[in-house]
């Protein structure tokens, strides 16, 4: 059975009754731009082969139900705009949209996203709702329609689910693409498809989820927005997209923030450049350097993260870092195809010598976006 028939059996036995449809939406990799998307920067993710489905049945009434395996069940009045814990990336959709004519639904969700590993699971599950309603609603679903859903679904998120994030992992979720990244400017929110075919070239984008939990709403990643925030205003620019260098900022930390943002855009630039040239290979240095940024000068990385990053390369991985919001959570290793047992084992022994958890391991090819399943 794949992911979205799941959904729709468990939706049979849930509730009684077929739901009207299943959609379904991937989880991310970036492939670099890290804690840039906020700051007006550069990104350029993947859209995962593993998705997230929904089924959904729409109600006459105002009620709202939602499942999910593992996952405490919720009941809701739409009209109350109140709800906590993991339904809100259900219900925060449904009221940032305002579909015409939709008021209530049940809903039962399937994921093969892994929950809290920094793949974006909380963004496949938005849109995956977003779709599923856009298409019961009559809302359209081409590039425009689609950026309208990503804006609803990360309005969702920063208000009703209290994440502050900056739309990366929505709109790769929304606009990805099989067999390409997507490189993301959020200065004019442009876009551009990228041939990314790591197979064909006999390379791997190995993802390895360390088992350390990540959450985006837990304070850390807000503090560190704020602080890119504080930056852009020392440096009296409008966003560090249009500053050059972070020189001028006396504070060392909040220096030491806006360098990343600066270097790593740079590094996005770079990075387009070599996947339009088809030079996939030319990536890995620009990984390692994102990584160290990551690590030394915005200071979101961690002991998991940074075990899994090192013995990855040491082990002759092209190249690594960590991906997402960081704090735990995944790291990816671009590596030749031949190499990727190597790479696995070294990475779980570093692990395992260190105590840490049994890191677990997915390869990521560049996939579609969210869709009918
Ligand atoms: C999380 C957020 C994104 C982005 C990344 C860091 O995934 O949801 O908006 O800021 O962290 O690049």
């Amino acid at each position: 059975m794949n992911i979205g028939e799941v959904a729709r059996s468990s939706f049979v036995a849930e509730f009684g009754s077929e739901p009207e449809g299943c959609w379904c939406a991937p989880g991310r990799v970036n492939l670099i731009g890290e804690h840039v998307d906020y700051a007006g920067g550069l990104c350029l993710p993947i859209a995962l082969p593993q998705v997230t489905a929904v089924a959904l049945r729409r109600r006459a009434d105002h009620r709202l139900r939602v499942r999910s395996a593992g996952f405490e069940a919720a009941d809701l009045d739409l009209r109350d705009r109140r709800v906590d814990g993991w339904a809100a990336y259900v219900a925060g959709v449904i009221w940032a949209l305002e579909p015409p004519g939709f008021t209530g639904a049940d809903v039962v969700v399937a994921s093969e996203v892994p929950v809290g590993a920094g793949l974006s699971s909380s963004a496949a599950l938005e849109t995956a709702v977003a779709v599923a309603i856009a298409e019961l609603s009559g809302l359209p679903l081409d590039d425009d329609g689609r950026e309208r859903l990503a804006v609803a679904c990360v309005r969702a998120e920063n208000d009703y689910a209290g994440a502050p994030t900056g739309g990366l992992d929505q709109r790769i979720a929304l606009h990805g693409r099989a067999g390409h990244a997507l490189l993301l400017d959020f200065a004019d929110h442009s876009s551009e498809h990228i041939p990314f075919d790591a197979g064909a070239q006999g390379l791997t984008v190995l993802v390895v989820d360390t088992g350390t939990g990540h959450r985006l709403a837990d304070g850390q990643y807000g503090h560190r927005r704020s602080e890119v925030e504080e930056a852009t205003q020392l440096l009296g620019v409008g966003t560090l997209r249009e500053a050059t260098s972070a020189g001028a900022i006396g504070d060392p930390t909040l220096r030491r923030r806006a360098r990343h943002v600066i270097g790593e855009i740079a590094r996005v630039r770079e990075a387009a450049e070599f996947l339009r040239a088809g030079r996939i290979r030319d990536l890995g240095p620009l990984l390692d350097a994102s990584h160290r940024s990551l690590r030394d000068d915005f200071e979101v990385s961690c002991l998991e993260l940074d075990t899994a990053v090192d013995a990855a390369v040491a082990a002759g991985g092209l190249g690594a870092r960590m991906v997402g919001g960081g704090f735990g959570g995944s790291a990816i290793v671009l590596c030749e195809d031949s190499r990727v047992d190597r790479v696995r084992q070294a990475v779980a022994a570093a692990a395992a010598r260190r105590d840490l958890p049994a890191p677990a391991f997915l390869c990521a090819t560049a996939s579609g976006g969210a869709r009918r399943c």
